[in-house]
């Protein structure tokens, strides 16, 4: 039998840590397929974060990233280049992921060259263009390009189907995010690893945990400002320590460091690696954050989540109860934060819901449902 070819084409950290359970999985089937991986590289540092934890050794490496890039420039870096890959494997599947510049400028590379596209996190829409920008026109893009669409919810799939997708092309499998967060969880407390971890330095079980992260584009400057002086407020709350990985983006990690630096209660941190943050956000007691990722993960861990963003391509969990909406106004933040320490019923009615991202099957569904269409 001849083997199909098969390219996973990705470049960020959060890419990475969704596609790493079903790249893992998919080289166990060698004897059906030839599985090959490709970074873009549009992040460096914390792209190569979760290669390290998830063991993944890329076949091509397009080393795109540099220091604050345009997204003009970097789609033109990604045709050029990963035009020279596709040339030399000749794959006939790539998988791309959810809605970065690579996952879009990939597929439209792949379509060039009549490769046949399957898109992991499919269906998200806030329909809203410049709301999350550009990710909003990069996933209805890829969706446009994509043969098939595996989406993580009934909501996502709807949304594909408006805008004419055909039903057959559509499987609905829960997110990836979760099969990753559960073997994370497993190394994390095999032989106790995390003991080693240093954030324990910051960890103290007496204090109310927030951690905070960021880095959408839409917030650049008054959406991080605002988050800041919110921060700051929420520091004077007794018992309060806030730790904030701060975002390599040179938009974030400047504004947030002349906000917030020299504050005894604030520490800003480097990116951390993807166990020891899965660790992190287990000890927390809230998390204020603009990431989709984060959002997916912290309900599997009973964590609320308060999500600095005006629209959200993720109702499923405001509507599970697991995260509020609360923008970028300072007062609301602060307002929500207040609530979430002092109201214990406010605090449970979040914190024990059940996550709407799925269990952590995702991966044996995508699977299944790809071995199938290549067999017919
Ligand atoms: C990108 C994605 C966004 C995703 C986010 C996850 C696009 C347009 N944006 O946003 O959808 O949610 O990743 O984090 O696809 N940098 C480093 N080291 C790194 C990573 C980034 O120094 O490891 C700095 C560089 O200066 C780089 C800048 O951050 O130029 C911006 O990176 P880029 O990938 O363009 O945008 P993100 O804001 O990270
Ligand atoms: N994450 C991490 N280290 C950090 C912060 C986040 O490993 O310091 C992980 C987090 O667990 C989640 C993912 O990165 O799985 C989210 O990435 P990000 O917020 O950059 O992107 P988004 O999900 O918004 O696209």
């Amino acid at each position: 039998m001849v083997k199909s070819k098969i390219l996973f084409v990705f470049g960020t950290r959060p890419e990475a840590i969704k596609m790493a359970p079903l790249i893992i999985e998919m080289k166990k089937q060698s004897s059906i397929f030839v599985t090959k991986v490709c970074v873009t590289a549009q992040h460096r540092q914390m792209l190569d974060q979760v290669l390290d934890f998830f063991d993944i050794s890329p076949d091509y490496d397009l080393d795109l990233m540099k220091k604050n890039q345009s997204l003009s420039f970097l789609t033109s870096e990604i045709i050029n280049n990963l035009d020279l890959v596709l040339l030399e494997f000749l794959p006939d599947y790539i998988f791309v992921h959810g809605d970065t510049t690579t996952s879009f400028v990939s597929s439209l590379c792949a379509y060039y060259h009549n490769i046949k596209i399957c898109h992991i996190e499919a269906g998200l829409r806030t329909f809203n263009k410049f709301s999350p920008f550009p990710e909003e026109i990069n996933r209805t893009l890829t969706a446009k390009l994509a043969d098939y669409h595996f989406a993580p919810t009934l909501k996502a799939k709807k949304n594909l189907l408006k805008e004419g997708i055909d039903k057959e092309k559509i499987k609905v499998t829960g997110n990836t995010v979760i099969d990753a967060l559960n073997i994370a969880l497993s190394k994390i407390y095999i032989n106790r690893i995390y003991k080693n971890y240093n954030i324990n330095k910051y960890l103290n079980n007496s204090e109310n945990l927030i951690l905070v992260t960021g880095h959408r584009r839409e917030n650049f400057g008054d959406g991080i400002k605002n988050l800041c002086l919110a921060l700051l407020e929420i520091s004077e709350l007794s018992n309060v320590s806030i730790i904030y990985p701060v975002h390599l983006n040179p938009n974030v990690y400047i504004p947030v460091k002349k906000l917030l630096k020299g504050k005894k209660n604030i520490h800003l941190i480097e990116p951390l690696n993807y166990p020891e943050f899965v660790y992190l956000m287990s000890k927390s007691k809230i998390i204020i954050t603009d990431s989709g990722g984060i959002q997916e993960e912290a309900p599997s861990l009973g964590i609320p989540v308060l999500v600095t963003r005006n629209t959200t391509e993720r109702p499923e969990g405001i509507e599970a109860g697991t995260v509020i909406l609360v923008g970028t106004e300072k007062q609301k933040i602060v307002s929500f934060t207040t609530k979430l320490l002092k109201n214990k019923k406010f605090y449970e009615d979040m914190s024990l819901q059940k996550n709407p991202y799925g269990d952590g099957d995702a991966v044996k569904k995508i699977l299944k449902h790809f071995i199938n269409l290549v067999k017919s």
